[in-house]
């Protein structure tokens, strides 16, 4: 009997779900990309803005994502199916307007592209909204074949640090130093095939005994290493410079990008836009309070990044570094740092330990969406789903690792690639990071939006959340604010300023709108000062 004739596995606790769905949450994002994306954006009032993103735009998008997965017990794909309407005219609408896009490209050679989008014109006129959940799938492939890899860098940081070698005296030294690990292949390989075999076996254990059980165990320990980091980190002499530039704001260093920036991190961030949420909602049970949820989650999402920042802005200025160094601040920055405080080779495997740990419980969550999939879908069972799909992507993510240091070994892949889109820019690597970050998880986190606002609509959605949380919704706001949220003198009345109102316009309007303007800007349709 194949695993969707069974009843659906369930989280076995609230809790449970709530470290699963948060260790989804917490990744690379918060301890890699985090914090060196507020050094490149000046520090604190970064941080206030990527705040307010993850508040305006994240939660009320969680909150869909948490509600289509528990009304239909599905995967992404599954979830759009059962919710679509038979016809959507907004859906042949987008669908007829991509196809023209794709004709109209095709007058200035630009076939690739032009083929591409008559394509998938044509499958969202056909498929309608399930084309959403697909893209959701799909984006679980590109974004753990390159996640897997960069985790994989970071077992190769434990094994270098437990055998001694972080010993760097200067950045420089650091930098060439990670420069020659990652572009060996046998290394980058390696440690990424170890990764990906960690994912699969978690995920090929089911919900409870795989996901949730290493979720319960790894995001406390992730909490306690931040912790320890934290306090060495600030009791650094010289540390205070690097908690000023962190927590406090100076808004002439903003500008429209940065804004920009903070927004899409925060769908990254917080897992959105690809259905991981979606599909981690579909293993929750009706006594849940989804909104409850949504704000831990986010909530201990945002936690870890700014305790991230913690761990290592304070580090970084005590040694006299600048917290700009880019991507490489994690992996060329901190060991420097180590190396020069006592017990240096301890604490750098302690942060790269923490940096798998929390990849880890990300990489689970996107093999899982893919897997769900096929179980739910085509009826496969979960072993051959996980194995089939870990290994595909395995494969995937070998060419990102091994594209890294050039072209040269895979001139077969330029060469494809330039042949169909006409240039490409950076490695293939950058590729997959720039396809999924930048198209994949806005694009899908607007379509979410779309749909649940317009389509699905929102009392549906909210008939859904209101399972498990009773009347939270529909306290007034300042009520609930006020502590007063049970006093029945406040809550008879009807009620305007509620929590259901006010997700319902974030919804339909301010999400949509605010997405696609990062949308056209992040791919270089709209120039902003
Ligand atoms: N949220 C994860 C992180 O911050 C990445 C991720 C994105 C995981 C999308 C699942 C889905 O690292």
């Amino acid at each position: 009997m194949s695993d969707s004739q069974q009843a659906r596995e369930h989280w076995s606790s609230n809790l449970g779900f709530i470290l699963a769905a948060a260790g989804s949450a917490v990744g690379l994002g918060n301890i890699w990309k985090f914090p060196y994306i507020t050094g490149q954006n000046g520090g604190g009032a970064f941080v206030l803005v990527y705040l307010a993103c993850i508040a305006v735009i994240g939660l009320p998008v969680m909150l869909c994502e948490l509600a289509m997965g528990r009304r239909t017990q599905k995967n992404p794909v599954g979830a759009f199916k059962k919710l679509t309407p038979a016809s959507s005219t907004l859906a042949h609408l987008i669908g007829g307007l991509v196809v023209l896009t794709g004709f109209c490209l095709l007058p200035f050679q630009q076939y690739g592209w032009g083929v591409m989008m008559v394509l998938l014109g044509g499958a969202i006129f056909r498929y309608s909204w399930v084309v959403v959940g697909a893209m959701g799938v799909l984006a679980g492939f590109t974004i753990l074949s390159f996640y897997s890899v960069v985790a994989g860098w970071t077992i190769g940081y434990i094994w270098k640090a437990v055998t001694g070698q972080l010993n760097f005296s200067t950045v420089e030294v650091a930098a060439s130093h990670f420069g020659h690990f990652i572009t060996n292949p046998g290394w980058a390989i390696g440690c990424h095939a170890i990764f990906m075999l960690l994912c699969m076996v978690i995920v090929y254990k089911g919900v409870q005994s795989g996901i949730e059980y290493w979720s319960k165990i790894l995001m406390p320990v992730l909490f306690l290493l931040l912790v320890a980091l934290i306090i060495r980190g600030v009791t650094l002499p010289g540390a205070m410079a690097g908690v000023e530039f962190y927590l406090k704001p100076d808004f002439s260093k903003i500008n429209t990008n940065s804004v920009l920036q903070a927004l899409g991190h925060a769908f990254f961030t917080l897992s959105l836009g690809m259905g991981a949420i979606t599909t981690y909602g579909s293993y929750v049970d009706r006594k849940q309070n989804l909104f409850l949820a949504s704000l831990s989650i986010a909530g201990l999402d945002t936690l870890i990044a700014l305790m991230a920042g913690l761990a290592i802005f304070p580090a970084v200025f005590a040694q006299g570094f600048q917290p700009n160094a880019g991507p490489g601040l994690v992996f060329q920055v901190l060991p420097t740092v180590f190396n020069q405080i006592p017990l240096g080779s301890l604490w750098a495997a302690i942060f790269f330990f923490l940096l798998l740990v929390a990849a880890l419980t990300s990489g689970i969550s996107l093999l899982e969406v893919i897997t769900a999939y096929f179980i739910d879908e085509k009826q496969w069972s979960r072993a051959r789903a996980t194995i089939v799909f870990g290994i595909v992507i395995f494969l995937l993510g070998c060419l990102s690792a091994v594209s890294v240091a050039g072209w040269e070994n895979i001139e077969w892949l330029h060469r494809l690639l330039v042949a169909v889109f006409g240039s490409v820019k950076g490695s293939f690597f950058d590729v997959m990071d720039n396809l999924s970050s930048n198209w994949m998880l806005p694009l899908g986190g607007l379509f979410i939006s779309l749909f649940v606002g317009w389509i699905w609509g929102t009392k549906n959605a909210m008939a859904e959340i209101r399972h498990g949380s009773a009347n939270f919704a529909d306290v007034h706001l300042f009520s609930l604010l006020a502590g007063l949220k049970d006093d029945q003198a406040y809550n008879a009345e009807f009620h305007v300023l509620t929590l259901a109102s006010l997700w319902g316009v974030f919804i339909r309007f301010i999400s949509p709108f605010a997405v696609l303007i990062a949308f056209f800007y992040t791919v270089g349709w709209l120039k902003l000062s």
